[in-house]
């Protein structure tokens, strides 16, 4: 299992881990516990329990995907606070993913969250990452920013409704593909 430990500016202290088939009712809270901000700004599939089951149940199969848990706590009296991914890890660029639970937004984890799927990616041997970002979302905007990923020019388009979506992209210096990668020629 990969996991890393992660400190909250409040001095509390977390965890990111693997998701695993046991998790799915800690998955499903962490979809409840997910606010406004992350239903507005992270929507990658529907909340719901059939969902956070099915993707327990097929963790497996889900190989072009890793997906983890942000998590404060001990069992049983764990807390989810955050769900995350790396996905198309079966493409030449993966992309990334993350939603935080109200409570545990401002509290740094989004960096070292981003720095540990990095790290993953890195060690997958990529020598990119990508993501989506709605344009509205400063706040996220200016962690991916200031973590250096770079606004794609031919990448963004009307998110079905939720306004424009651009696509941000950072080298992290892997050696998979050890071409150089022409952003405008993707
Ligand atoms: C976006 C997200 C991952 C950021 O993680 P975080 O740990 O909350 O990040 P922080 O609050 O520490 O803020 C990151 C930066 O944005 C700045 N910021 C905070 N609110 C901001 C706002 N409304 N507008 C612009 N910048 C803002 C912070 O000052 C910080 O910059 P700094 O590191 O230079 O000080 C997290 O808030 C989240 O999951 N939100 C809900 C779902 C979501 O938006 N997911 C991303 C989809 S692409």
């Amino acid at each position: 299992m990969e996991r890393k430990a992660l400190k909250l500016k409040d001095g509390r202290k977390g965890v990111i881990r693997s998701l695993t088939k046991a998790d799915a009712d800690l998955l499903y809270r962490c979809f409840r516990r997910f606010g406004k901000e992350a239903r507005r700004n992270f929507a990658p599939h529907p909340f719901s329990r059939e969902t956070a089951e099915s993707l327990c149940d097929n963790l497996v199969q889900d190989h072009p995907s890793r997906r983890y848990l942000i998590i404060i706590g001990k069992p049983p009296n764990e807390k989810p606070l955050g769900y995350t991914f790396l996905y198309q890890l079966d493409q030449k660029v993966p992309s990334l993913a993350i939603g935080l639970t109200d409570d545990a937004v401002g509290q740094g984890l989004g960096r070292q969250v981003v720095e540990f799927l990095i790290d993953v990616a890195g060690k997958l041997g990529f020598a990119k990452v990508c993501l989506c970002v709605l344009m509205r979302n400063g706040r996220a905007r200016r962690l991916y920013e200031s973590m250096d990923f770079t606004y794609q020019r031919h990448r963004f388009w009307d998110d079905n409704g939720k306004g424009w979506s651009l696509r941000m992209a950072k080298n992290i210096g892997g050696r998979r593909g050890s071409y150089v990668w022409d952003d405008d020629a993707e």
